[in-house]
């Protein structure tokens, strides 16, 4: 499997494109609305605050990707869901663990991640309530070094 961080050049690559078209069908087909970042993330890859990272297979498929930000908040990471719990999302998080001393995310209780993240060393801290839309809440997780 191959990572890589697109690039914040003003236009992306060819292949760059290809690959975020992969990663929004992955968004449609797993989060829902209020969850889901498929319309702007294009406007993700963009930004300079954060990495945007890319994992596909040797036919240039994506298997998952992630948003990290500076300062360390995953923003965003899946998996496609004929690619789950084949360890990706562990390598993902690995990705990121080695470039930052603390992390943080959020992330809604029913959602079976939150037993993934358990895995990772992610501790769970607050429950913020309505985070995503009324009666959609979120628990904040952080794991350090
Ligand atoms: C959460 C997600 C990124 C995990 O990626 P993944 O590639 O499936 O996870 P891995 O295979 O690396 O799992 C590593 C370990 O985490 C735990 N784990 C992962 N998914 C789990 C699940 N659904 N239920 C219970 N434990 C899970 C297991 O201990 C697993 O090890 P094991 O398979 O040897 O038992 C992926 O399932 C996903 O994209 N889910 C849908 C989108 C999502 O919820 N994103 C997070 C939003 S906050």
């Amino acid at each position: 499997m191959k990572i890589i961080t697109l690039s914040k050049a003003k236009k992306l690559s060819d292949r760059e494109y290809k690959l975020l078209q992969g990663c929004i069908t992955i968004e449609r087909r797993l989060f829902p609305k209020h969850e889901s970042l498929a319309a702007t993330l294009e406007i993700e890859a963009r930004k300079q605050s954060q990495d945007f990272v890319i994992m596909f297979d040797d036919e240039e498929k994506v298997v998952g990707y992630m948003i990290v930000s500076r300062s360390g908040h995953i923003c965003k990471i899946a998996v496609a869901s004929d690619r789950q719990r084949q360890g990706f999302g562990r390598q993902l998080i690995s990705w990121a663990k080695e470039r930052h001393p603390a992390l943080s995310l959020h992330v809604d209780p029913d959602r079976p991640a939150m037993k993934f993240y358990f895995t990772e060393q992610f501790q769970q801290l607050e429950l913020l309530r309505d985070y995503y839309i009324a009666g959609r809440d979120a628990y904040l997780m952080k794991w350090h070094r």
